[in-house]
């Protein structure tokens, strides 16, 4: 089989880093463009991608049919106008979530796909394909510890740029949470509240945080998410699941420890980079295998959409104070 030519657009955090894995470990594909407006990004990406060739827009790299499908790591409002003429080149394509941050670009993207009659998007849920969650889910559908009853999720950054906005709290990092609830209960949010902690007054000028998330499922199995994204000490996602007759718990940092002058020590992640890298490339890997397939093999457009619904009255919960309950759009048989 012929090796997969990917595009990667947008090569900044993210996407640079997604350049290296497909250099590296992924098997069956290279990077044969980068597709970044920044000159001197595309240039520090492409010297992990020697048989790529840079182009500044989406479009020039489908005039020249330089790849077979198409990874999209720009920021989440830029998803959309990447995104749609892939689609419409009929590419596949692996869009980092969130699929777009708003509920009404999401079902655009949605039905472009079902007018094109083929699944060609799958979302960067990247979580669904750590170890840990992957796990979790199947000790929850077991029973073994009886019925699941609740989850406690954490989610900490050690800081964020002073571009990080309020809202950003929702549809950039409480999505994953949308997603992964739903991901392990098998069953949607249904309402979204959320309260304030006493303000960190290391966050950004206009940034309140931490937040306390709280998202009710139809199966009434509640999620609590702490948002906390100024913590400083280093990166943390964890989840405890309560159960009938026991807890779960994944996401403690692993490792060596240390017993030394008086202390025991375990280092922790600063940077979801290594947090989740063998999440990022078990999701590559497997994507790359799909698309070679004719398939997708995880998330699709139907996933982001239904987390950009939650995460709209998740806005709306962080504005107004209220649990806000949230309105689906009926599921396209497409997506059966
Ligand atoms: N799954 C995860 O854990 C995870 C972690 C971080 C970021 N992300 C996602 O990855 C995406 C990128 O985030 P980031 O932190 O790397 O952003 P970033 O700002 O660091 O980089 C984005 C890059 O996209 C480029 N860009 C903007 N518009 C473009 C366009 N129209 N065509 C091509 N390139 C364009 C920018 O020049 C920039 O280099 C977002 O969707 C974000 O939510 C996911």
């Amino acid at each position: 089989m012929t090796e997969l030519r990917i595009a990667v657009v947008g090569t900044g955090l993210m996407g640079a880093d997604h350049v290296i894995r497909i250099g590296k470990r992924i098997v069956g594909a290279h990077v044969s463009a980068i597709v970044e407006p920044d000159e001197s990004r595309a240039k520090s990406a492409m010297e992990n991608a020697p048989e790529a060739t840079w182009y500044p827009d989406i479009e020039t790299a489908i005039e020249a049919k330089s790849m077979d499908a198409v990874l999209i790591a720009t920021p989440g409002q830029f998803h959309e106008p990447v995104l749609l003429p892939a689609l419409h080149a009929g590419l596949p394509i692996l869009c980092e979530k969130p699929l777009a941050p708003d509920e009404e670009s999401s079902l655009r993207i949605v039905d472009a796909e079902v007018s094109g009659g083929k699944q060609l998007i799958q979302v960067g849920f990247m979580r669904r394909f750590d170890q840990g969650y992957m796990d979790l889910r199947e000790h929850i559908a077991s029973e073994a510890s009886g019925e699941l009853l609740g989850l406690h999720c954490a989610h900490r950054n050690p800081e964020v740029p002073d571009s990080y906005h309020n809202d950003m709290l929702i549809f950039d990092s409480v999505v994953h949470e949308i997603d992964v609830v739903r991901f392990l209960t098998d069953s949607p949010v249904t309402t979204v509240e959320v309260k304030h902690m006493k303000r960190n007054s290391l966050s950004p000028t206009g940034l309140n945080e931490p937040i306390l998330v709280l998202l009710g499922t139809e199966s009434g199995v509640l999620a609590t998410v702490e948002m906390n994204v100024s913590v400083q000490f280093g990166y943390q996602v964890k989840t405890e699941a309560v159960f009938q007759r026991g807890i779960a718990e994944i996401g403690r940092t692993s490792g060596m420890s240390r017993f030394f002058d008086g202390a025991i020590s375990t280092p922790e992640h600063m940077s979801f980079k290594t947090r989740f890298a063998a999440a990022y490339d078990n999701q590559i890997q497997r994507w790359v295998n799909a698309v070679q397939r004719g398939t997708i093999d995880g998330p699709s457009a139907w996933d982001g959409y239904l987390a950009a619904a939650a995460v709209k009255s998740g806005v709306a919960a962080l504005h107004s104070g209220s649990v806000e309950v949230v309105k689906y759009a009926n599921k396209p048989s497409f997506y059966n």
